[in-house]
């Protein structure tokens, strides 16, 4: 199979799309000038006066944080945290760190950025991790906010879409299975992709 072939096998298993790049770009930028004007008027509560720390949660969010840090207008250092949630199996909401941080967040602004917030257990497990290392301030930014499906009550600053419907969302960071990241745009994946997997899994 050529290469041109499987990806356009991949935007085959889209049943919609829900936002296009344009509307991600578009968003982005308007976060960006947000977060910027927050920071200046008087979010940023670093003693030192030291650059805002964004911090990305891998995987997903690489995309939207390469993005968004280029429409933020201000000094600014990037870090990455690894973590795993265990959601068959074992107990809902235990987090594992698989990367940390590679430096101290004490007394630094922090602006956690995820892909997507659904139950909320990953965040609130990452939120109470990052205060007890006393950081300055700790705000977050998501591309996508699911309400609908939260079960843990978690502060989210900055919202870049809210899906008010339970739908599967895969593109633009966010995967099924490891695959869709590269998709330019959000769509809901055809049901009968991961009806399939769940049948092979039996
Ligand atoms: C996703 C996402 C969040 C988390 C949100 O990560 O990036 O970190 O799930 O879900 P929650 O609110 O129900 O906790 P995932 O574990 O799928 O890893 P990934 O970013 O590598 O895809």
């Amino acid at each position: 199979m050529s290469i041109i072939m499987a990806v356009k096998g991949l935007k085959e298993e889209i049943e919609r799309v829900l936002i296009t790049p344009e509307e991600i770009a578009a968003r982005v930028r308007v976060l960006g000038q947000e977060i910027a004007r927050d920071y200046r008027n008087g979010a940023a509560k670093d003693p030192y006066g030291r650059p805002l720390l964004v911090v990305g949660i891998l995987k997903g969010a690489i995309p939207f944080l390469a993005d968004l840090i280029r429409a933020v207008d201000l000094p600014l250092e990037y870090d990455f945290m690894s973590v795993s949630s265990y959601r068959n199996g074992t107990s809902p909401g235990e987090v594992r760190i698989i990367k940390d941080l590679d430096r101290s967040i004490s007394q630094r602004d922090v602006l956690i950025v995820e892909d997507i917030v659904d139950t909320g257990n990953t965040l609130d497990h990452i939120l109470r991790l990052f205060r007890a290392r006393a950081p300055a301030s700790v705000r977050v930014c998501t591309l996508i906010d699911k309400p609908v499906r939260r079960e843990v009550e978690v502060p989210v600053h900055y919202v870049g879409f809210t899906i008010p419907e339970n739908v599967f969302v895969v593109g633009y960071g966010l995967d099924y299975a490891e695959l869709y990241r590269n998709l330019p745009f959000i769509g809901v994946l055809k049901r009968e992709i991961y009806e399939e997997a769940r049948v092979a899994n039996r």
